[in-house]
């Protein structure tokens, strides 16, 4: 198993029953959302928001139950990627593209877990 999908795997631990869940975009969302799906399969209730095609074809396959943002109040919960962080901790995303939906979904979430694997670190 990668260090990607480890930490991947490790956010989707914050996930419970109940919650409104933020699918992010990417190769890092990737494994989370796999993961999610595996929890969902063995009986995990929560309902999703994707942040691009990509995401919600993945979630879809996977049997997560997805609504559209509009559809609801606000999200418990969003799990991403990042593109660069700094020893600050400070970081930047929206390299592949899906930034707009990112975005949007971050806002409306109470929290949020940004993955990062050392390939992330600069400066
Ligand atoms: C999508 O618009 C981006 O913000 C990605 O979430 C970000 O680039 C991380 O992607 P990877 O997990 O593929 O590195």
């Amino acid at each position: 198993m990668n260090v990607k999908q480890l930490a991947a795997e490790k956010a989707v631990e914050y996930v419970v029953d109940g919650m409104k869940v933020g699918l992010g975009t990417g190769s890092t969302a990737y494994w989370a959302i796999r993961k999610l799906g595996e929890r969902v399969q063995e009986g995990l209730k929560i309902t999703a928001v994707a942040t691009s095609v990509a995401s919600e074809e993945q979630a879809r396959e996977l049997g997560i139950p997805l609504v559209s943002f509009g559809d609801i109040d606000g999200l418990d919960l969003t799990i991403d990627g990042a593109d660069e962080l700094n020893h600050d901790l400070e970081l930047i995303k929206g390299g592949g593209g899906a930034l707009l939906r990112e975005k949007i979904v971050a806002r409306g979430s109470k929290r949020m877990i940004v993955v990062a694997d050392e390939s992330k670190a600069v400066g």
